[in-house]
């Protein structure tokens, strides 16, 4: 498992159908009706080796995820979703299957080009936010542009504007309430505009103001084509997703689709 400080390093330096089932999987979605799909997985595993025993935190699974979606995974402890998120967003190598960000096997990329390919097409949050404590919010928030070496003011002000923190702009992470925190960790995701955001358990540290916050900006984000893909323990957060999978020891054993949308 990554620490917490791998996960730091990993971010700086730079997620249906019933697929245990394996029929519906194959189906390609219809050209007519839905955007191809930013995300494609498809018959993915990752094995753990505890000593002589095999642990299948994936075992097969498939899943699409289209421009404008948002996807919860929900399961319980142990089923799976941190495993799938972390592989989606390059920080894990799975031990078979393939992962097609908007048409590119990251599943074939070197670990140089992993790098690049992350930090432009995806970005991740956590339930612990990860922001580095001495730098103010605009600093945190531009903190993977200057990594690009990269300028991008615009967007800066937009993302800062975008979550609500033009006044605390310039204060530090520890002046912050938990949702702030969080929603400076969504600008940082988005700051070079990647099409796809992962967030594991985004809202498990937060009160239900601050979670129906993210939630309400995560709605927004993705009426702009942004592709959302959270794990979640919290059924109500999953409920306002457009689809619901639920993870079963490393299978998707069932979808429901929000009739919302
Ligand atoms: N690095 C690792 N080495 C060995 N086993 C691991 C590793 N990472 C995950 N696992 C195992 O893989 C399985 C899936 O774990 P994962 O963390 O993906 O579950 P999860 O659904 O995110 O659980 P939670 O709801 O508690 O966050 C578990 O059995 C876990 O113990
Ligand atoms: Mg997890």
């Amino acid at each position: 498992m990554l620490s917490d400080s791998d996960l730091v390093t990993k971010w700086s330096s730079d997620q249906v159908a019933e697929t245990d089932t394996g029929v519906l999987d194959a189906q390609p979605a219809s050209p007519l009706t839905e955007p191809r799909p930013l995300l494609c997985v498809r018959d993915l595993w990752r094995t753990y080796r505890r000593g002589s025993e095999e642990i299948h935190a994936l075992a097969g699974v498939g899943l699409d995820l289209r421009p404008g979606e948002i996807v919860s995974i929900v399961g319980r402890s142990g089923s799976g979703k941190t495993t799938m998120l972390n592989q989606v967003g390059c920080l894990d190598r799975p031990s078979s299957g393939s992962i097609l960000v908007d048409g590119t096997d990251v599943t074939r990329l070197r670990e140089k080009d992993l790098v690049a390919f992350r930090r432009d097409h995806i970005g991740f949050i956590f339930q612990l936010f990860y922001l580095i404590p001495t730098l103010t919010v605009e600093e945190n928030i531009r903190l993977p542009l200057v990594f690009a070496r990269r300028q991008d003011d615009e967007r800066v002000d937009e993302l800062i504007e975008r979550v609500g923190l033009t006044k605390e702009r310039r204060s530090l992470p520890k002046q912050l309430d938990g949702g702030a925190m969080q929603r400076v960790a969504i600008a940082r995701a988005l700051i070079n505009r990647p099409r796809i955001l992962l967030a594991d358990e985004p809202t498990g540290r937060l009160e239900k103001k601050s979670r129906a916050a993210v939630l309400d900006i995560f709605r927004e984000l993705a009426t702009d084509g942004l592709a959302i893909l959270m794990a979640t323990h919290d059924l109500e957060q999953a409920g306002e997703a457009d689809r619901i999978i639920e993870f079963s020891d490393g299978k998707v054993v069932r979808e429901t689709q929000n009739r919302r949308k």
